[in-house]
């Protein structure tokens, strides 16, 4: 039995690990997470009364805080997740991700470094950085994102995640801090914020509003179901071995249009309109989900294609995906349909899924 200490635990892919932790492990957890807008405890509902489990509200970037509580919980393992993470919010005000991206994972090295330095020396702490394959920037046609692509981030977003690796490789080259970074494609599953791609979808189709698909819809993701990742993450922070960097991605590649139409494929077969009254109410003039794609203005910078070269994981440490993507996605659509109140919880006050992300007359890709 091991204390983890997660950071970013109220959000999308920290309450899945911490889910996974309480319900499959029998370590402690203790969760610090800010509350931003993206954290939300009604997520971690199942494994809140748990004696195992403690949350903590606090900022990553709070130094004495953080310094404080390695010497009250005395971490086994650190899991840093906290990020502001969503690309067109960094397109909009950057300031907040090189705050928590960057400062803050610095903070957190520098509260781990202070921590392990008076470990025995026999001691087996890891410092774990949950990363994200932007920092690879955009493939072209063909091509995929191996552990020794170089960085090329496009994105406020992806810029101050490629700098938060920087750090943590740096404090494992010169203080010799026990570290692993992974880098994870994009996730989808249950308690996403629905800024993005596929909850924005599910709930504007189900209530009958446009389907914002930005530019053509041809860019390609490569979606790993967040589930698989938080197996995938505690391999790697139990198993792996110190100072390496794991990709991780489920091999399906699809055009973002792909995504939607599978979507509204889905939402047919299980919200067909009957006219009977729903929490939110589709249109019922609608003949298929499909009519409401609109295509809407192209993202600045927008990465054309991400894919990534999964198989050291999976040589190293014999981690595959449990889920396809059609499993995966059907479930979510599931989920997001009998969960109706968690959506309206987590979107009251400050975001109405309004576009975000625009800059006047800066469309697309940088060619
Ligand atoms: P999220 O936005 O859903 O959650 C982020 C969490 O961090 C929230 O609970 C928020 O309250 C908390 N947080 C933000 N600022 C904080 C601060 N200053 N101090 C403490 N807590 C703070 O994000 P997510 O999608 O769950 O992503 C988690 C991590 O995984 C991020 O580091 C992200 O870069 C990385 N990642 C995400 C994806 C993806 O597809 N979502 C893929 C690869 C990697
Ligand atoms: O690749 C990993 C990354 O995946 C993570 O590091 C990020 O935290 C996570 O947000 C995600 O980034 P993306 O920008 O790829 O995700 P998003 O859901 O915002 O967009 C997915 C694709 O869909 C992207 O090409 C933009 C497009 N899109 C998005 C939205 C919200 C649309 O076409 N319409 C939309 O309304």
């Amino acid at each position: 039995m091991s204390n983890f200490f997660i950071t970013g635990g109220a959000g999308f892919i920290g309450s899945a690990v911490i889910r996974f932790l309480i319900k499959e492990t029998d370590h402690q957890v203790l969760n610090l997470d800010k509350l931003t807008y993206a954290g939300n405890l009604e997520s971690l509902a199942s494994v809140a009364q748990n004696q195992r489990y403690q949350f903590l509200q606090a900022d990553v970037c709070d130094q004495g805080l953080v310094s404080q509580v390695f010497e009250d919980f005395q971490p086994d393992v650190v899991m840093h997740l906290a990020a502001e993470s969503h690309v067109d919010r960094s397109i909009d005000g950057p300031t907040d991700f090189i705050q928590t991206n960057i400062v803050g994972t610095s903070v957190m090295l520098e509260c781990a470094r202070k921590y392990w330095k008076q470990l025995p020396s026999d001691n087996r702490f890891r410092f774990h950085h949950i990363s994200t394959d932007e920092v690879y920037g955009s493939l072209d046609d063909t091509g995929l994102f191996t552990e020794e692509t170089a960085y090329d981030p496009s994105s406020p977003y992806s810029a101050s995640k490629a700098s938060s690796d920087h750090l943590v490789r740096a404090w494992h080259r010169t203080y010799g801090l026990p570290v692993l970074i992974t880098n994870c494609s994009n996730n989808y599953g249950p308690y996403q914020f629905p800024e993005k791609l596929i909850p924005l979808m599910i709930l504007n189709a189900f209530e009958g509003k446009p389907l914002p698909v930005y530019g053509s819809g041809q860019q390609i993701r490569d979606w790993l179901h967040v589930e698989d990742h938080a197996r995938a993450i505690y391999k790697v922070v139990t198993e792996g071995e110190v100072g390496q960097t794991y990709n991780i991605g489920g091999h399906n590649e699809k055009t973002n249009l792909e995504v939607v139409h599978a979507l509204c494929d889905i939402l047919l077969e299980l919200a067909p309109w009957n006219g009977s009254p729903r929490a939110f109410g589709p249109r019922d003039d609608v003949g298929s989900y499909k009519e409401l794609i609109t295509y809407v203005a192209d993202r600045p910078g927008h990465d054309l294609r991400y894919a990534i070269d999964a198989s050291k994981i999976q040589k190293d440490l014999g981690w595959v995906p449990q889920e396809t993507f059609e499993t995966g996605l059907r479930k979510t659509v599931e989920w997001y349909l009998n969960n109706f109140e968690w959506c309206q919880h987590v979107q009251d006050g400050s975001y109405q899924r309004q576009r975000l992300g625009v800059i006047e007359g800066k469309q697309g890709a940088v060619e």
